[in-house]
């Protein structure tokens, strides 16, 4: 976490407080303006310490503090700051527009080059510590880069945000809130990590040797080689893995931060490290896309860093199905009938079908060895779900309205909003094979929901949902906290849901 600034929290000064320029103060200030111009006590007293300056440019200018306004002044020259931000607040904020807040100013602080800044939250007690923690949020998760690759970067192209100091009338909860929200920071980075890595860094072995880390904080990860997966019998996931050289992995990882009687969470991830499409290739063009295949199981595993950093008191399991779907003379075929580990038969009609068989088996083999309340899958399964919801919205399916609701809901309080999709028995007859008991595509309509159903043939007696999140794991634009690239999509959704309903 280089890139990312320190953040911390300190007092307003009382507003009676003399307006004198502290000589020791450095770098940028941003202060809020409310609709209609108005200056709050901290917005009074840096204009003070500016002589003027920013009633002077709000005067001139067309900045009126509606939400997302912004103004960059430069300070005079005698002023303790070099530049003064005015961020637009309306008529007030919602948590997620303070997040939205604080990547905007570390987004605009970065390209103008300041090392510091100050930001003033001016607000009343009661939501001062959760705007000052918020803005800290949103600033860190804005300042994520995945530059490991690049050697001839230009410094004038380098982030040089190194600290940003928030004012608020509450520093001493905004410290303490920020400290939960920069843990599941930790988690979206390491999902946003793994998903950047390119394919030939990133395989089955390597990702699980990856999410090993996780014991540092306490998660107990097990992984298991073919060798296992065969006696297990999971035919399905290591027929996709079959054409490859890399050696298909299942790694669970374990957090247990409630009583040990206490049935877990399941979360398991579609692990592609790369999808060719297998015997049925896709076509050259975006096919390097295909490394972010693994985006399901990359967050599952910056969830169980999120969950162990701020030490969910939940039990959770994390499994994810890692694999490479390549063409081989050893890969198998459209027309091959494999086994999983449910005993269930499969026809493989298309290879590039491949997440499906991968999910297959890994929820039997938790739904087996760990009687979970719930399990829930994310996978980058199929591409119709990007024709129906595009990138705003991933697609939710499951069977029991209360969890889906429940998901929804998280997904609207965490800016990783989900929708939910239909199931059906007249959808499952798409997937009905001649020759064995189902097969792994169900035609062109639908594509979504039959892939939803395949996976429900495999669920077992327990409340489930599936989220689709090929639409949402990467992203082609900057967003105020998501920089373009891998999103990390799900991890603060998921880790909103368990915080919201599981302690
Ligand atoms: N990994 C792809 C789905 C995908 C597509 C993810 C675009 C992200 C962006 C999946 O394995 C796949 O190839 N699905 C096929 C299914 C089809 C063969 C039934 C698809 O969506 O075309
Ligand atoms: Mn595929
Ligand atoms: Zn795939």
């Amino acid at each position: 976490m280089t890139f990312a600034p320190k953040v911390t929290f300190s007092d307003a000064p009382k507003a009676t407080a003399k307006a004198t320029p502290k000589k020791s103060a450095a770098g940028a200030v941003a202060v809020a303006v409310e609709e209609g111009r108005k200056l709050g006590p901290a917005a009074q007293r840096i204009d003070a310490e500016v002589g003027g300056a920013v009633s002077r440019a709000l005067k001139v200018s067309r900045f009126t503090g509606k939400v997302g306004d912004h103004l960059t002044l430069v300070a005079p020259s005698d002023a303790a700051y070099s530049r003064v931000y005015l961020y637009g607040v309306g008529r007030g904020l919602s948590d997620l527009q303070w997040q939205d807040v604080g990547g905007r100013l570390a987004k605009a602080l970065n390209g103008d080059g300041e090392k510091e800044a100050l930001v003033c939250v001016d607000l009343g007690a009661e939501a001062a510590g959760d705007a000052a923690a918020d803005v800290g949020y949103g600033a860190l998760l804005a300042s994520y880069r995945f530059d490991k690759y690049r050697t001839k970067e230009k410094v004038s192209d380098k982030p040089t945000l190194k600290k940003l100091a928030v004012e608020s009338a509450e520093p001493a909860k905004a410290r303490k809130l920020f400290k939960e929200r920069e843990a599941v920071a930790a988690g979206v980075f390491f999902t946003r990590d793994l998903v950047s890595e390119p394919p030939n860094v990133l395989y089955p072995e390597s990702f699980a040797k990856a999410v090993k880390e996780l014991s540092d904080l306490g998660v107990e990860v097990e992984v298991m080689g073919e060798k296992k997966l065969q006696k297990l019998g999971m035919g399905a996931l290591l027929a996709v893995g079959q054409g490859s050289r890399r050696e298909s992995q299942v790694a669970i990882m374990k957090w247990t931060g409630a009583a040990k009687t206490q049935r877990p969470i399941c979360f398991v991830g579609k692990g592609v490290t790369f999808d060719t499409g297998g015997i049925s290739l896709k076509p050259a063009g975006g096919m390097e896309e295909m490394k972010w295949d693994m985006g399901g199981a990359g967050c599952v595993a910056g969830l169980m860093k999120a969950l162990a950093g701020r030490k969910a008191k939940v039990n959770a399991i994390g499994a994810i199905g890692l694999v490479e779907n390549m063409p081989d003379g050893n890969a198998q075929r459209p027309g091959d009938v494999v086994t999983s580990m449910s005993g269930q038969t499969i026809e493989v009609i298309n290879t590039d079908a491949e997440g499906r068989l991968v999910l297959c088996d890994v929820l039997t083999h938790v739904q087996r060895a760990y009687k979970p309340q719930i399990v829930i899958d994310l996978a980058t399964l199929t591409g119709a779900i990007i024709i129906g919801l595009g990138h705003e919205h991933a697609g939710l399916f499951a069977n029991d309205d209360e969890l889906a609701e429940r998901l929804a809901a998280a997904g609207v309080a965490s800016a990783e909003k989900v929708w939910r999709l239909p199931l059906g028995d007249e959808y499952d007859k798409q997937i009905k094979s001649d020759i064995a008991d189902m097969k792994n595509v169900g035609g062109r309509p639908a594509g979504s929901i039959t892939a939803a159903q395949f996976l429900q043939r495999f669920v077992e007696k327990t409340k489930w949902a599936h989220i689709d999140i090929a639409g949402t794991a990467w992203s082609s634009k900057d967003k105020p906290t998501v920089p373009k690239g891998a999103t990390g999509f799900g991890v603060r959704l998921l880790d909103r849901f368990v915080a919201d309903h599981y302690g």
